[in-house]
């Protein structure tokens, strides 16, 4: 009871939760999704029609990561209908940012259109409707504050070149699937630990997440 009054104090219109302030509308909507997202792919064998999005508890993950490295420029690649976008624009809205997501499909940029105008946020998103190599591959150097990896898993170390180019030092790598794909993404995973210009950590968090923090000049490690 106790933990159910910290994890949900409503306040006016605002729902505090663990991860920070959501809005009441915002966090409906965000639970009407996740129930969207089980029933349909509950239902749908098809891969290009699953939401597959990431879960609740990742979702405050990656908001509490925004707010703490105070990451303003935020790419995500592999959109969906939105959920983990809302996750994310709602932490950089808070801190004076915006997020940029990537989505291939026609589907799925329809869904989070409108998932994306309904949360009101929409201000605070820009949806590119391309393919997130190309769009990696014409992204300036030191880009982005925090990049949000959840696409096709096999594409990965490919994109590797471009992840690292487009992260400004300091800035911090966060990939979906660590822990429910070991498999598939251990190549990526080994590739990145390998990188002597990144720091990793492995966080057991829904679906397991990869973290790397990209070295700044700041840093004093010993060499
Ligand atoms: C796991 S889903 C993303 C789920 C979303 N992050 C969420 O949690 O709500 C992966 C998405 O990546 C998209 N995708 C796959 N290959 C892509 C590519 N090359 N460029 C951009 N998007 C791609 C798929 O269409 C799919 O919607």
């Amino acid at each position: 009871m106790a933990t159910a009054r910290r994890r949900r104090a409503v306040l006016g219109s605002q729902v505090v939760t663990p991860e920070g302030f959501l809005t009441k509308p915002l966090d409906a909507l965000l639970t009407e999704l996740e129930q969207f997202g089980k029933t349909n792919d509950g239902s749908n064998t098809e891969r290009p029609r699953r939401m597959l999005n990431i879960t609740r508890d990742t979702g405050e993950l990656l908001s509490v990561l925004v707010r703490a490295t105070r990451a303003r420029r935020v790419l995500e690649i592999g959109t969906s209908n939105g959920y983990s976008t809302l996750w994310l624009a709602s932490a950089a809205r808070a801190i004076g940012g915006a997020v940029t997501t990537v989505e291939l499909s026609d589907y799925k940029v329809g869904l989070a259109t409108a998932n994306f105008t309904r949360s009101g946020l929409a201000r605070y998103i820009s949806l590119v409707h391309e393919d997130a190599g190309r769009v990696l591959e014409r992204s300036a150097e030191g880009a982005f504050d925090l990049v949000f990896l959840d696409s096709e898993r096999p594409e990965y170390p490919g994109w590797w070149p471009d992840l690292k180019r487009v992260l400004r030092p300091g800035g911090l790598l966060v990939v979906d699937n660590a822990t429910s794909h070991q498999a598939e993404m251990a190549p990526f995973v080994a590739l990145v630990s390998a990188d002597a210009g990144f720091v990793t950590s492995l966080v057991p968090v829904g679906n397991g997440e990869f973290l790397a923090v990209k070295a700044d000049q700041g840093w004093s490690d010993p060499t």
